[in-house]
């Protein structure tokens, strides 16, 4: 029985530290390189796994060097990883990613297999959510497969939270399906046609997204904390303080761990807290699919 299933990317992120992100023609040098497993997709089934929901990932990798590290550095992580398959028309996905001094990154993403997706996911994806509570999407695969796997969702009754990332202008039918949107601030510009920076922006912004059909608006701000509104209820969670080293995948622990609060059925107002907690979690370590954090650290911020 599985409660979260991710349909989504898995990428090889290949991860550089650097004083400062590099002007254009300039050479820097970094001071650490990492390869660690990510992907939005897969970063967000790490963090639900290690949440302590029982969560499976669907996903497509190469059959090429990248690919078959990826399986073996995701093997230990509590994610049922069977339903990643193996394509050998084109490259595992990757990811060229450069972290400052200030923790912020910029990130390059050569999509290969994860833009393969096609019937073949969704059909995987119908089968275990027969018993799933969540389904959980982003912008890193075909947007006609996530659509048709959130259908499969809704029809099967399971909530649909969709991650905007990365934004591009959608169709009204992704509104439809999404229960839950959760864009960042750039993401939401990209949706709505301005950056919300404040409370009063990000509820203007959410009005928008309700009026499009999205049940529930979860609108990132950042370190300014996250602004949620369904047609019920609606309030702001301040950001949890941590020294933060690497904001890589921030946004995907926090869809993490919504997932997991809804499928756990905890009310709103604490689904967003667990998100906000696991997205500043994920900021204190090196690394995607790496700095997820577990159930206890989160329970530990949480109390603070
Ligand atoms: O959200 C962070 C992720 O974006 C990285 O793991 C990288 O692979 C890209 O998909």
């Amino acid at each position: 029985m599985m409660a979260v299933v991710v349909l989504g990317s898995i990428n090889m992120d290949l991860t550089t530290y650097v004083p400062r992100l590099p002007a254009p023609g300039e050479t820097l040098f970094g001071s650490a390189f990492i390869t660690v497993p990510g992907g939005k997709g897969f970063n967000q089934a790490v963090a639900a796994g290690r949440l302590g929901a029982p969560t499976q990932f669907i996903g497509r990798i190469g059959d090429d060097a990248f690919g078959k590290g990826v399986l073996e550095l995701v093997a230990d992580e509590p994610v049922d990883i069977s339903g990643i398959s193996v394509d050998s028309n084109v490259g595992t996905g990757l990811a060229v990613i450069s972290v400052d001094e200030a923790a912020e990154n910029a990130i390059i993403v050569i999509s290969g297999a994860n833009m393969a997706h096609d019937s073949r996911e969704v059909a995987r994806t119908r089968k275990t959510l027969q018993s799933a509570k969540v389904l959980l999407l982003q912008m890193e695969s075909p947007l006609e497969t996530s659509l048709a796997a959130a259908t499969v969702a809704r029809e099967l009754g399971a909530t649909v939270i969709f991650d905007p990332a990365p934004a591009k202008p959608l169709p009204p039918e992704a509104y439809q399906l999404a229960q839950v949107m959760t864009p960042n601030e750039l993401e939401t510009e990209v949706l709505v046609g301005f950056r919300p920076t404040n409370q009063a922006e990000a509820a203007k912004a959410a009005d928008i997204l309700l009026e499009r059909g999205v049940d529930t608006a979860v609108i990132k701000l950042g370190a300014q904390g996250v602004y949620y509104q369904s047609a019920t209820e609606s309030g702001f969670v301040e950001p949890f303080t941590v020294n933060a080293i690497d904001t890589v995948a921030a946004g995907d622990a926090f869809n993490g761990g919504l997932a997991v609060a809804l499928a756990e059925e905890r009310p709103l107002p604490e689904a967003i807290r667990w998100g906000a907690a696991a997205g500043a979690l994920a900021t204190t370590k090196p690394g995607a699919s790496s700095a997820m954090p577990t159930r206890t650290e989160l329970e530990s911020l949480l109390k603070k």
